[in-house]
């Protein structure tokens, strides 16, 4: 991930969609408490959360941290999902890209819980998980995905997890067709090396694909997108 995640099209593209999307819900100028919970390798901290106030992260991956730090991200802390060392009601704002769905996370449930515990009433989530189970292929196997999501399930997550929903939408739908052959010829043709989405070099068309993606963030963040091979949620913490 450290290796392509400042050039690789996936992640350049949910850039432009996760800024949009918080663009209509938050203002950058308001320095807003941010945890990052699951931060990986550090890319979303450091190329764009930062815009939008003070970010810590945490992961349960210590070479992750590493590499966080490598970035110059200095809020860290080694902690789960599960069980943040937090006090409640510290932050404004979490976003959680692409973790809740790992086998290693026991519980989303607890984890938003969690969420809900350490933020703010009024506070926001904002998620982004993949989407359809029946999408699960190699890159699922490398990644250790645990389960993948529809909207409706997301939403019935924030839910019970003490969040209002404030907004639904899927992402990476105009490539879905694309990557539905890719699957389905998975299923037939199973591949024999161990490679992940992400290690496909796109070459040439990195930019194209990466523009493709970008191209969503208006209707992402604005009247939502039908589906997709992610679903991107936000949610609004309710007040007692
Ligand atoms: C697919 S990566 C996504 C990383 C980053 N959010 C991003 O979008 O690039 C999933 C991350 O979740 C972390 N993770 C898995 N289980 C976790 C847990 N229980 N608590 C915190 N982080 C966890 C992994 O170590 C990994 O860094």
């Amino acid at each position: 991930m450290y290796r392509v995640e400042d050039r690789h099209w996936w992640y350049r593209g949910m850039e432009a969609v996760t800024r949009a999307v918080l663009d209509r819900r938050v203002h950058s100028t308001s320095r807003l408490r941010i945890l990052d919970a699951g931060c990986g390798t550090g890319a979303a901290i450091t190329t764009y959360l930062a815009d939008y106030g003070t970010v810590t992260g945490c992961d349960v991956h210590p070479l992750a941290l590493k590499f966080c730090r490598q970035r110059k991200a200095s809020r860290l802390t080694f902690a789960s999902v599960s069980d943040l060392p937090f006090a409640s009601a510290k932050f404004d704002l979490i976003t959680s890209f692409d973790v809740l769905y790992e086998r290693a996370v026991s519980s989303d449930l607890s984890a938003l819980r969690e969420f809900s515990r350490v933020l703010v009433p009024g506070g926001r989530v904002l998620l982004r998980l993949p989407a359809y189970d029946w999408l699960r292929g190699q890159h699922d196997k490398l990644v250790h995905t645990g389960r993948r999501y529809t909207a409706k399930l997301i939403a019935r997550l924030l839910e019970e997890s003490g969040f209002a929903v404030e907004h639904l939408t899927y992402a990476n739908t105009f490539l879905f067709p694309i990557a539905l052959v890719k699957r389905l010829a998975e299923k037939v043709f199973p591949p024999r090396d161990g490679s992940s989405d992400l290690a496909l070099d796109a070459g040439r068309l990195n930019g194209v694909l990466q523009k493709i993606l970008a191209a969503e963030a208006p209707l992402a963040a604005g009247v939502g997108l039908p589906y997709g091979l992610s679903v991107i949620a936000v949610g609004r913490k309710r007040t007692p």
